[in-house]
């Protein structure tokens, strides 16, 4: 990396992308193209020569801007909010020019340990019990996505179970959860080998709220006993996508503890909004979930990608996910003396992209969730 070369292509691609933010009203929200415009409009191989950033800024304009859907426009209305910040912004900008890959704490002890402790302060944000901070078993991780989250937690929870039930018994366990959760469960399931026939999504009350009644919950858990089934794994939500339904987490909690079930808490639309006092009820019963898991890039004004899960038990999660070749093998690990979040998720390599979280973090505590009345003052 040339540095005076970064410094002076850096400062336009600030300006162009400043420019586009003042301009960002007068695109149509919509993107008008039509499937494969992009072909007719790029070679068919890679140039062979070097272009300025003048040109390619240019063909960004003209060939990139008219296929894009103006996610950030004020009047993007579409699937879900998923507002950036300048502060947001500058994070990720930090994110990408440190570049660092922290997956082990060795890797980078900041990328780890500065992650630890945003997650601990949005966990006392958010209220959460002190089960699911860094101090004792618990703790916060950033995954790219609720999806991913899920099928981390979920994960887990089947590892945890076929310990005791034994390898075989994987056809015979049951997830939970009603006719509102959104689709990621579904694929957590498939990806979990959990059986299609196993997965009871149960009719959400339509007359009132749409939330999970636990009645129906007990009745189907009871039904599957009788059947020699193994209940393990409850997702409830707090702000399903489709309806916003916060289902009765303290009586879900108490029905999954009973089966001896993990309690996934998805709250990866609405979660954001419960750092504010006046919408904490809403996760009022997280106190019985083994798992919680928050966009950060819906409601925090954060840059896609980031999603928080905490849970109370971390070593559910590493003995499922741990691999520790030779070549990764380091003192500081080997001594456990640390985190290292390679075992926490899905892939090894992980970014250092909280930078964004925490620089927004700083100055949460005046936070105001946007709502349509009042986004327009929100800097
Ligand atoms: C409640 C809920 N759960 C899960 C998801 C999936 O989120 P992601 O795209 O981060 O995997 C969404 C996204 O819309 C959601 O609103």
């Amino acid at each position: 990396m040339d540095s005076e070369q970064l410094r002076e292509y850096g400062h336009r691609m600030v300006d162009f992308i400043a420019d586009y933010y003042k301009t960002i009203e007068t695109f149509p929200v919509r993107s008008q193209v039509q499937p494969g415009y992009l072909h007719n409009l790029l070679p068919d191989s890679a140039p062979d020569h070097p272009e300025t950033l003048e040109q390619v800024l240019d063909d960004v304009k003209v060939k990139i801007l008219p296929g894009v859907t103006h996610w950030q426009s004020p009047s993007f209305f579409a699937y879900y909010p998923s507002n950036s910040s300048v502060a947001g912004f500058l994070g990720e900008m930090l994110s990408t020019g440190l570049n660092v890959i922290g997956f082990s704490w060795v890797a980078s002890p900041a990328a780890t340990e500065l992650e630890i402790i945003v997650l601990d302060w949005l966990a006392k944000l958010l209220n959460l019990p002190e089960q699911f901070l860094s101090k004792g078993k618990g703790g916060g991780v950033i995954q790219g996505s609720a999806s991913e989250a899920i099928l981390v937690v979920m994960i887990a929870a089947r590892d945890k179970v076929l310990r005791t039930a034994g390898k075989n018994a994987l056809g015979k366990l049951v997830v939970y959860s009603s006719d509102q959760t959104h689709s990621a469960l579904q694929k957590a399931c498939q990806i979990a080998g959990i059986h299609p026939e196993n997965c009871r999504v149960l009719k959400a009350d339509t007359s009132t709220n749409y939330a999970l009644r636990p009645e129906l919950l007990k009745e189907a858990v009871s039904r599957d006993l009788e059947a020699g089934l193994i209940p393990f794994f409850l997702c409830g939500n707090v702000g399903t996508t489709s309806s916003t339904a916060v289902d009765p987490l303290a009586e879900l909690g108490k029905i999954a503890k009973s089966n001896e079930m993990w309690f996934h808490v998805d709250a990866a639309y609405a979660g954001n909004a419960c750092i504010c006092p006046e919408y904490r009820q809403y996760i009022d019963g997280v106190e019985t979930a083994d798992s919680f898991n928050m966009n950060a890039y819906k409601g925090l004004l954060t840059n896609f990608d980031c999603s928080l899960l905490w849970v109370k038990d971390q070593y559910a999660v590493t003995e499922a996910f741990s691999a520790n070749p030779e070549y990764l093998k380091n003192k500081a690990s080997e001594a456990n003396l640390v985190v290292d979040y390679k075992d926490w998720q899905i892939a090894l390599s992980r970014r250092f992209r909280f930078f964004a979280l925490s620089l927004r973090s700083t100055s949460i505590k005046g936070y105001v969730y946007p709502t349509l009345e009042n986004q327009w003052d929100i800097k």
